[in-house]
């Protein structure tokens, strides 16, 4: 979704707001611009389109503005198709302003300015806030900024610059988020940390409705009603290094091979004496014995995390689980109470449906978890409970070493469920512990053998479609690998419990609608086999993903990927996702796809 950066300080602005948001594109966008004091007033550059071939392009030709102080954006149009007129920086040469997040009383605020005589260009809802900013302005920034506010409804970051004040920068920011960035003689907004992680790891996070005045040199804080608040600074722990491609040709390619070290990161800290202690996150045995239900509520990658958590945690503490798409949890009344345990997955922490539908699981009584990668995000923020997942900044779209770790910390919390609960004992579960504390080692030697992925991608390149079949922990990992072919190919796939696909779905199958079967579940494998050869005999060219041992006949599978023997059943997913993952990047690639950047998506999904 959209991207915010502002620089002020004492070096020329516009290269260093260009290649900001150039640290922003991972999260998706179809526009960019910058707004730069420059001379006494604001200059604007924008264009549709990649910055390289848009922005950039402009600058070349126009010049760069002069200054030392400007904002910046990258937009994924929502009101008003992708263009330069709708594009960010909006503004009338008095205030400009960039804005994330949906103004959902825009219209009603652009017929009160029409009235008032407004005119506007733009088919956006932001360009309703600059002149509504415009509209209270006499001299006061803050003033003007509280008055809009309060005539607002819907979410937004915003950054602001107003021509009568050269060096100064404001922000604020309701539901969007938003960061500042603490420099030595230089100060920073942006939508997320990778953005100015090569000036500084020093920021605030900004809260609702808190409004910050940036300089040089100095950041001030107030609320809404002008009292100034005093802020703790937070370090950030990511260092550049995550956020670049460290030689790797795509960052999805490099978050695939660093899956085995952030899997350690994760876990280590929470494993004492050869169990799981979940202690410093606020979960302890007693509280995790207490719950009846479990509900798991998350978005696309997090909630496939979820369904495999559900497989784990009933399998081993005997309580149910049962996996919500968020955007479809929070609008059907869900019968949810005091005593449930809500379980929050997402990478980003910013994910509006998820967010949402955490707040409603408070509502309603619930206690809530949260398993979230970004560190201060408003899900982190706002759950009773909170396990950061630590994937370091996850720069490809498609996610894949952020979806490992959720997985892990989900077998954590199962081995820790199931030994308070009593149904395994402390054998059993520092068995389990020290499996789990295994598979960063067998990811490894499955990364040794990318040719055979890279193989299987040229037998999928023209495909009419795709199914992913398995059953159990495999069936909840087909919906993973058939969401990562989908996003990264452009070629439709579908998953499938693998016994269900008689009742109806086996019509599709033809000559070009392979089918990948994973089959790593012993107690399942031979009816898994059975619901193989029923697709191979009506043509299906198969590729299964099993164990290395396995040998499959020519009437079975055209192709296999190998996965090492010595991983327990339990743990499969966490070795089997990643042939998945390398079979739909190496299909992405040869395609000649926007590996990192997939057509139409976005990182962070803040509207819903
Ligand atoms: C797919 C992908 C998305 C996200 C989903 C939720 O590769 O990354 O499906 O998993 O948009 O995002 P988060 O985890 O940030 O809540």
């Amino acid at each position: 979704m959209c991207g915010i950066v502002g620089y002020v300080g004492r070096q020329q602005c516009a290269d260093i707001l260009v290649s900001a948001l150039k640290k922003l594109e991972y999260r998706g966008y179809d526009s960019a611009g910058i707004a730069v004091h420059s001379n006494g007033k604001i200059k604007t550059v924008k264009a549709k389109g990649k910055i390289a071939e848009g922005l950039e392009a402009k600058l070349a030709k126009e010049g760069k503005p002069y200054g030392t102080c400007g904002i910046a954006h990258t937009r994924w149009a929502t009101h008003g198709e992708p263009s330069d007129v709708n594009s960010h920086p909006i503004g009338n040469g008095r205030i400009t302003i960039v804005h994330n997040g949906i103004i959902e009383n825009y219209r009603e605020i652009k017929e009160f300015l029409i009235s008032k005589g407004y005119g506007f260009e733009s088919e956006t809802d932001t360009e309703t806030v600059a002149k509504l900013l415009d509209y209270y302005y006499s001299g006061d920034p803050i003033d003007a900024i509280i008055s809009a506010l309060s005539d607002i409804e819907g979410a937004y970051a915003l950054g602001i610059i107003f021509r009568d004040f050269p060096e100064k920068i404001y922000a604020v920011r309701k539901e969007s988020p938003l960061i500042v960035g603490k420099g030595k003689g230089e100060n920073f907004i942006a939508s997320d940390m990778t953005a100015i992680l090569e000036h500084t790891k020093e920021y605030y996070l900004l809260e609702q409705g808190e409004i910050a005045v940036l300089d040089g040199d100095s950041i001030s804080f107030y609320n809404l009603h002008k009292g100034s608040i005093e802020k703790t600074i937070c370090i950030a722990d990511w260092d550049m290094d995550a956020a670049e491609k460290g030689g790797y040709e795509h960052f999805m390619l490099k978050e695939i091979h660093e899956q085995p070290s952030v899997i350690k990161t994760t876990i280590n800290p929470r494993i004492k004496d050869g169990l799981p202690d979940l202690s410093e996150c606020g979960i302890t045995p007693e509280k995790l014995n207490s719950y009846k239900r479990i509900f798991v509520v998350a978005c696309g990658t997090a909630m496939h995390a979820g369904v495999v958590g559900r497989y784990v945690i009933e399998k081993l503490a005997r309580v149910p689980v049962s996996v919500e798409i968020a955007s479809e949890f929070r609008y059907r009344e869900p019968i949810v109470s005091e005593g449930d345990l809500v379980i929050v997955i997402s990478q980003s922490g910013e994910t509006a449906d998820s967010l949402a539908a955490m707040r409603l699981a408070k509502q309603l009584g619930a206690e809530t978890l949260a398993i979230v990668n970004v560190k201060g995000s408003s899900i982190a923020r706002e759950a009773d409970m909170l396990i950061y997942t630590h994937a370091g900044p996850e720069i490809a779209v498609a996610s894949t070493k952020a979806y490992m770790v959720q997985i892990a910390v989900m077998y954590l919390l199962a081995f820790e469920m199931a030994l308070a609960a009593g149904k395994i004992d402390e054998t059993e579960c520092r068995r389990l512990t020290s499996l789990l504390r295994e598979t960063p080692e067998k990811i490894e030697k499955i990364l040794e053998n990318t040719e055979d992925a890279q193989y299987i991608a040229a037998q999928l390149l023209t495909a009419d479609s795709l199914l992913y079949i398995g059953r159990g922990l495999d069936y909840a990992l087909s919906m993973e690998g058939s969401l990562k072919l989908k996003e990264l190919s452009y070629i439709h796939s579908e998953s499938y419990a693998a016994g269900e696909l008689k009742h109806g779905t086996i019509s599709l199958i033809t000559d070009n609608v392979p089918v990948i079967a994973v089959a790593t579940q012993q107690n399942l494998f031979d009816k898994t086999i059975s619901n193989i050869k029923e697709v191979k005999t009506r043509g299906a060219k198969v590729i299964i993903v099993c164990r290395e041992s396995y040998v499959p006949d020519k009437d079975i599978a055209d192709f296999k990927f190998g996965l090492p023997d010595d991983v327990e059943d339990l743990l499969m997913p966490m070795a089997a996702v990643v042939p998945l993952q390398l079979i739909a990047y190496y299909t992405s690639v040869l395609r000649g796809n926007d590996v990192d950047k997939p057509r139409n998506l976005a990182k962070s999904v803040t509207v819903e």
